[in-house]
Order: structure tokens, then sequence, then C-alpha cells
């Protein structure tokens, strides 16, 4: 009795030890794209919404140009929206703009390039900081 429980044990610890060194190997599978995600790293915009780029991607340092700007608040570009009201004090950084704003736009939709330049291109405007010529952003290499 005592050598069946101890053997079944072993077996039993013998399989688990299969999906534990599956699950380590997706944990870090999983992990890769995440950490591309993070904002500190993001130096250009570059969207893959856009089928067919005209024009090269656009220089973006995430974090120090927010800290240049003095731009503390997520949702000033990371909006929420609900029945057309934004909401105040909540973000979307989870997601790329693109995913509410269609490259593609129906007619009355805001479509993702105008949405870019109306959130970047006015502020800079409104400040007299930051590039408003199609080069200052759309930088060649
Ligand atoms: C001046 C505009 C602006 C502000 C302010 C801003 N972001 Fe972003 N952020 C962007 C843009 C643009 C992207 C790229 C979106 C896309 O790919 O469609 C982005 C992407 C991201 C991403 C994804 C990074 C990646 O590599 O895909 C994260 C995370 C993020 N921002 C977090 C934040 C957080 C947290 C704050 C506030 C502390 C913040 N952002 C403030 C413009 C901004
Ligand atoms: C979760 C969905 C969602 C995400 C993500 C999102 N938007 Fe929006 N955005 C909306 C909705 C809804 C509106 C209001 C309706 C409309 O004009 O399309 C809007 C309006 C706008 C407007 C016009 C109003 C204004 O604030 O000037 C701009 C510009 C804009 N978005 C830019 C962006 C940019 C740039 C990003 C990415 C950094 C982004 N949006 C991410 C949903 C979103
Ligand atoms: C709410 C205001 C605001 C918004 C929104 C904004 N900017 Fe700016 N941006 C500034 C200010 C202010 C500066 C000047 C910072 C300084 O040099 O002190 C600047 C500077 C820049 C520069 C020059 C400095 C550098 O980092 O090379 C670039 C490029 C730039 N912005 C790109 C963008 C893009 C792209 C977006 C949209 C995703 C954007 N900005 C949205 C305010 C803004
Ligand atoms: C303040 C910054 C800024 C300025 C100025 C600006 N853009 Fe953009 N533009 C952007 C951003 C950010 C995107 C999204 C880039 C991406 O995803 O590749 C974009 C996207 C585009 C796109 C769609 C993507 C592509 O490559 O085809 C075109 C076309 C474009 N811009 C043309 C222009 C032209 C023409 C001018 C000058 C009249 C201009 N832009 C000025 C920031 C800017």
């Amino acid at each position: 009795m005592h050598m069946g429980t101890t053997n079944n044990s072993d077996r039993i610890h013998g399989l688990g030890w299969i999906p534990a060194a599956m699950m380590v190997l997706m944990l870090a599978v999983l992990a890769l794209p995440g950490m591309a995600m993070a904002q500190e790293d993001m130096t250009m915009i570059r969207s893959d919404a856009f089928e067919h780029h005209q024009r090269p991607a656009v220089r973006f340092v995430h974090d120090m140009h927010n800290e240049m700007a003095e731009i503390d608040d997520c949702s000033v570009c990371h909006h929420v929206y609900e029945d057309g009201k934004l909401l105040e004090g909540e973000t979307s950084e989870d997601e790329p703009c693109s995913s509410c704003h269609p490259a593609q736009p129906e007619s009355g939709e805001l479509g993702l390039m105008r949405a870019f330049h109306k959130r970047c291109i006015t502020c800079h405007d409104e400040t007299g900081k930051g590039p408003l010529t199609c080069g200052g952003c759309h930088v060649k290499n």
C-alpha cells in the first residue's frame, strides 16, 4: 500500500513536470510582446494599420516628449469616450489609436491619419512649440 502511494505520487509528479515546463515557455513567449509595449522604449510612431505608408515614420520619443511638453495626463492622447462624451480620468493607453480610428474611415468617421494630425498638430499650433511641417514630424533617416 505504502509503495503504491509513493509510486503513484511519483508518477503524478513526473507528468506534472511537462505542463509546468510548457507553462513557463508560454509565459516567456507571452512576455515578449508585453515588453515591446513599454512606452518608455517608444521613439517612433508607425501604425501597422496603414496599408501603404506614404511618409516616413514619425519621430515621437514618447516619455521624453511628454516630459518636455509637460503633459502629465495620459488621457490627453489616450482618451475614452462613452456615448459621444469624453470620460474624464479614463485612459486607453492599452489600445492603439487604430482600434477606434480606422485607417480607411467611412464617411463621418474620424480616420486614423486625421486623428493623429488633429491631436499632434493642434497642440503644436496652439502652444507655438513642436514641429508643424511635414518633415518636422515625418523625418527621413
Ligand atoms: C502626446 C500624446 C501622448 C501622451 C500624453 C501619452 N501618450 Fe502614450 N502613446 C501615444 C501614441 C501616439 C502612441 C502610439 C499609439 C499607436 O500605436 O496607435 C502611444 C503608445 C503608448 C503605449 C503603447 C506603447 C507601444 O510601444 O506600443 C503605452 C503603454 C502608452 N502610450 C502609455 C502612456 C501613458 C501611461 C501615458 C501617461 C503617463 C501616455 N502614454 C501619454 C501618445 C501619447
Ligand atoms: C477606445 C477608443 C479610442 C481610442 C483608443 C482613441 N480614440 Fe480618439 N476618439 C474616440 C472617439 C469615440 C472619439 C469621438 C468621436 C469621433 O470623433 O470619432 C475620438 C475623438 C478623437 C479626436 C477628435 C476630438 C479631439 O479630442 O480633438 C482626436 C483628435 C482623436 N480622437 C485622436 C486619437 C489619437 C491620436 C489616439 C491614440 C493616441 C486616439 N484618438 C485613441 C475613440 C478613441
Ligand atoms: C498637448 C500638447 C502636445 C501634443 C498633444 C503633442 N505635442 Fe509634440 N510637442 C509639444 C510641445 C510643447 C513641444 C516642445 C517641447 C520642448 O521642446 O520644450 C513638442 C515637441 C515635439 C517634437 C520636437 C521634439 C522632439 O521630441 O523631437 C516632436 C517631434 C513632436 N512634438 C511630435 C509630436 C507628435 C508626433 C504628437 C502626436 C502623437 C505630439 N507631438 C503631440 C506639445 C504637444
Ligand atoms: C506634428 C506631427 C505631424 C505633422 C506636422 C505631420 N504629420 Fe503626418 N502623421 C503624423 C503621425 C503621428 C502619423 C501616424 C504615422 C504612422 O503611423 O506612420 C501621421 C500619418 C500621416 C500619413 C498616413 C501614414 C502614411 O505614411 O501614409 C500621411 C500620408 C501623412 N501623415 C502626411 C503628412 C503630410 C503631407 C504632412 C504635412 C502637410 C504631415 N503629415 C504633417 C504626424 C504628423
